[in-house]
């Protein structure tokens, strides 16, 4: 029996005795940092004599886990066990994998708080950002499990005469599932689990940065009873990455993660490797260069607020972070100063005690963000940040920097920073604003800050984006309800948590029989 999609209720650490929840795993957690994990193919483990380590963003010289790595050479192996495997699973029925997605998501819920306290030690996430992942992977396990089922009750739209006609929705073969650090539960367990409840098997290849959620989620699906061999973890590098998606035996690829890497992906996948019998598929969930639109009409305080939080939650490590404000002139100067208030208001500190500023992932983010804050320092005027703030610990914080009177064209205004720089840009009609919006390759989120109908039909139309929001923040999207997703060069538009995304992890079989 089919049972009703509800998305997972956020915490509320205003409570003190959930805010202690939070605190006492932050603290078991702790003694289980710096552990080693094996790599493990089949049940078996792979003598390796590399490892990956994993450290604490706030203290980076804290190792949070050991990994053994998986290296090119490990590539075939993994691959053939998924070959293997894929025999078996494919043929599993279909109840059985969603009742193994939905034990999995209990699981999960019943140790939310330690999943939360892994992500705050592990990539730096606060508490409400932490719950915020937690809460999407068990919905993403949830979803895909409702909606395994209907694809397993599809039928043709007609039946034609003297026939009966069925259609099959089969999985594809062994998938190769890569995603990004900075959702790495719920993007790493929500490709992962599309993948398996439709019956294919995976090669999972989390990023280098949050290695120790991939392996504390893959016990936790090993314990919700999902065989040996169905899900292999590799944690391996951009070699071990590069080296899976040409295999000729894989499938398909699950990617998301920057530009750079998923048209990387998408031409080596393109090349079609001695031996292969199919056309790889590719589902790529890239970056983005998002912009909040603030109109004249804007109900201020609620647009200062939405732009803060879509540019500065999570230090702005998101692909859906609001990276550019386009404000109409009127009330541009009033705009900035509230915002820049607001922006002050943001204190930095470790992510373990709850601080809302946090830090960046590692070194290179931090030297890359940096970077683009001296570019735009040259390009703008900066009003709060601008620097990297110093510890004892030496975290990799940056303080949440805002940059006004950016050029449309300028580098700030197009290129992906993945960090807390806010660019603001000013406008002198809607229609320009619509144009500023639009002028970027990307095309992930977006929002519009407007109380004239008008202007909110036509960014209805003429926002060229894949998830648009209209007077809210542009970041948070709910499984189910917004389904997440970009055009252009943000990715194949792929709608995870949408009603047509296991599709892509299947295909078609269309079967009549003559009566
Ligand atoms: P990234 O592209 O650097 O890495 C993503 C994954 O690809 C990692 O697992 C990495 O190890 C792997 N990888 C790197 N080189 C590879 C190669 N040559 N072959 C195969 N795999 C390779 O991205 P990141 O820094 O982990 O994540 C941040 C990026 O992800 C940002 O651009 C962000 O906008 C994007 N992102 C997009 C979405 C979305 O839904 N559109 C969601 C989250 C993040
Ligand atoms: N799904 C995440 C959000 O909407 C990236 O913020």
């Amino acid at each position: 029996m089919s049972i009703p999609f509800q998305n997972e209720p956020f915490q509320n650490f205003a409570l003190p005795e959930t805010k202690q929840k939070m605190q006492s795993a932050i603290a078991a957690v702790a003694s289980q940092l710096g552990q080693t994990y094996p790599f493990v193919v089949n049940g078996e483990t792979i003598p390796t004599t590399t490892e990956i380590v994993s450290t604490n963003p706030a203290n980076p010289s804290q190792v949070i886990g050991r990994h053994a790595e998986a290296l090119p050479e490990h590539v075939d192996h993994a691959v053939e066990t998924a070959q293997a495997a894929f025999a078996s699973w494919s043929k599993v029925p279909s109840p059985e994998r969603v009742a193994l997605l939905r034990r999995a998501a209990q699981l999960i819920r019943d140790r939310h708080f330690e999943f939360c306290a892994w992500l705050s030690w592990e990539v730096g996430k606060n508490f409400a950002e932490a719950d915020a992942d937690v809460g999407e992977t068990i919905d993403f396990l949830e979803f895909y499990a409702l909606e395994a089922e209907k694809l397993a009750a599809a039928t043709t739209p007609i039946q034609y005469p003297g026939e009966t006609n069925k259609l099959r929705y089969i999985p594809l073969g062994v998938g190769a599932v890569i995603p990004p650090w900075n959702f790495p539960l719920a993007i790493m367990a929500g490709m992962t689990a599309a993948s398996i409840v439709t019956g294919n098997t995976v090669v999972l290849k989390p990023s280098p940065d949050a290695p120790t959620i991939a392996a504390r989620f893959l016990a936790l699906m090993h314990e919700a009873g999902l065989p040996k061999g169905v899900v292999t973890l590799a944690i391996g590098g951009p070699e071990f990455g590069s080296a899976l998606v040409e295999h000729k035996k894989v499938r398909f690829i699950a990617f998301t993660g920057s530009k750079k890497v998923g048209l990387h992906i998408h031409e080596q996948a393109a090349k079609t490797q001695p031996g292969q019998h199919f056309i790889k598929r590719t589902i790529l969930e890239l970056g983005g260069k998002d912009a909040i639109l603030v109109d004249a009409s804007a109900d201020l305080d609620a647009a200062v607020e939405g732009v803060a939080v879509s540019a500065f939650g999570f230090s702005g490590q998101k692909c859906s972070a609001c990276s550019r404000a386009i404000v109409d002139a009127s009330i541009y100067d009033e705009f900035l100063t509230r915002l820049t208030a607001r922006v002050k208001t943001i204190q930095s500190g470790p992510p373990t005690e709850n601080f809302y500023g946090g830090t960046v992932i590692n070194q290179a983010a931090h030297d890359r963000v940096l970077s683009y804050i001296e570019i735009a320092r040259a390009e703008g005027r900066i009003l709060t940040g601008g620097h990297a703030i110093d510890t004892p610990e030496k975290g990799l914080y940056i303080a949440p920097t805002v940059v006004a009177d950016i050029k449309p064209t300028s580098r700030i205004a197009q290129e992906e920073v993945f960090g807390p720089l806010l660019a603001v840009i000013k406008s002198t009609s809607f229609d320009e604003a619509l144009d500023i919006v639009n002028d970027t390759e990307y095309g992930l989120t977006g929002a519009i800050y407007s109380q004239t109908p008008e202007h909110l039909e036509r960014a209805r139309h003429e926002f060229h984006v894949g998830n648009l929001y209209l007077n809210r923040k542009c970041t948070g999207a709910m499984v189910g309800a917004h389904p997440f997703g970009g055009f252009n060069m943000s990715g194949t538009d792929s709608k995870a948590g949408g009603p047509d995304y296991l599709l892509l992890f299947t295909q078609a079989k269309s079967v009549a029989e003559k009566l």
